[in-house]
């Protein structure tokens, strides 16, 4: 006889949908939560985390602008041996609008929600089986920070009850900030029923969160040890795809490297690549296809499939696919989208820092 574990029937809400407006220019043209981290989108590690913790049936909230996309990223979820169902939101009205949304396919199970932009260090298998077994209404990955003003905020007792939980709060009563990793219960439907759109017009699920709590609900708070990443801002981009370089990347050279350029660390040159005349120091991720040559390229650095840099030194940034960039002197800290073209014929040696959407030309003269 086959036993059917609890975990099986609990689901997966990956939320993908949303504005992005502090990641424009990119997010004019793309979704923000497939912008590469070592070459790699970010909902894919989201994806890989979530089929970790024993959970393959999975739900995609995808918005009409960028919902194609993240669909033609991601597929079926066969690559995560998952099944994906994409479903929309109309507009990013909130992410307890996005759990509306999802009420279909959620149906009365018992679901993990994690953030698309979001990435924590720890695994989730021994959150999601505890909340499998156990008759909690919610639990929140919580996370000590220094400064919670910006963050949702959880107020918990010695227990791991959650008292209170406050959206950005002046003065904070706690220093643990909610991850964005949420498990709950049937339950929460019933409160994103009974709360209203907050000042800035979204159903929040920080307000759903407290209707639970006092409405007598079991809430609990699990404090995360490992690091914990949110992709909302451009320097955020770059701090994740340093520490993911840092944590993940080996020294894989498939590509081609001439006699002539030297490779230190930790770096992988994908297949198709070409290394000619030039040092990378990892860790550093240079994509299929690419040619990197008479340059530098320097740590916490990934340079998209398809991209090509001529006479550049470039450290601790993100370059996307299909991109030119050729004679620049030194860029750093910076996150340039797909297909940019790059040109430098100045004699100044000043350092780039740049934020560029994808399909820009800028030549510096
Ligand atoms: P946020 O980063 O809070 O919001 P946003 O994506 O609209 O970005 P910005 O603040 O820069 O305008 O969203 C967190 C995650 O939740 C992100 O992966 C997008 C997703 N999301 C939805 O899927 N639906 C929504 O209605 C909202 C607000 C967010």
């Amino acid at each position: 006889m086959k036993t059917i574990r609890v975990r099986d029937k609990m689901k997966a809400l990956v939320l993908s949908g949303g504005k992005g407006t502090r990641l424009r220019p990119l997010t004019h043209t793309m979704a923000k939560q497939l912008i590469p981290l070592a070459n790699k989108p970010i909902i894919h590690f989201v994806l890989g985390q979530v089929a970790a913790a024993g959970l393959r049936d999975i739900g995609i909230i995808i918005s009409p602008e960028t919902g194609e996309q993240v669909r033609q990223s991601v597929g079926d979820g066969s690559h995560w041996r998952a099944r994906v169902t994409y479903i929309l939101q109309d507009a990013p009205r909130g992410l307890a609008h996005a759990v509306q949304a999802a009420r279909g396919f959620l149906e009365h199970s018992k679901f993990l929600m994690f953030l698309g932009d979001d990435l924590i260090q720890d695994g989730l298998r021994p959150l999601v089986r505890e909340f499998a077994t156990a008759d909690y209404d919610a639990m929140l990955l919580v996370k000590e920070v220094p400064d919670p003003r910006q963050f949702g905020v959880a107020v918990v007792d010695e227990a791991g009850r959650v008292l209170r939980v406050v959206e950005k709060p002046k003065d904070p009563l706690s220093n643990l900030a909610l991850t964005g990793i949420y498990l709950f219960s049937p339950a929460i439907h019933k409160a994103i029923d009974a709360v209203k759109p907050s000042p800035r017009g979204e159903l929040e699920i920080t307000d759903a969160i407290q209707c639970l709590i006092q409405r007598g609900g079991k809430v609990q708070a699990r404090v995360l040890q490992g690091w914990w990443l949110d992709t909302g801002k451009k320097d955020d981009v770059l701090e994740a795809n340093r520490v993911v370089l840092d944590e993940y990347a080996r020294r894989a050279v498939e590509g081609n490297v001439d006699d002539k350029s030297r490779i230190v660390g930790r770096v992988e040159v994908a297949k198709g690549a070409e290394v000619i005349r030039s040092t990378i120091r990892g860790p550093a991720a240079i994509g299929e296809g690419a040619t990197i040559k008479d340059c530098f390229v320097g740590p916490f650095t990934a340079i998209g499939p398809g991209s090509h840099l001529d006479g550049v030194a470039i450290e601790h940034s993100v370059v996307l696919e299909s991109c030119s960039l050729q004679h620049i002197p030194r860029i750093e800290d910076s996150l340039i989208g797909r297909n940019v073209k790059l040109f430098f014929s100045g004699s100044g040696r000043q350092t780039l820092r740049l934020f560029l959407g994808d399909d820009s030309e800028v030549a510096v003269v």
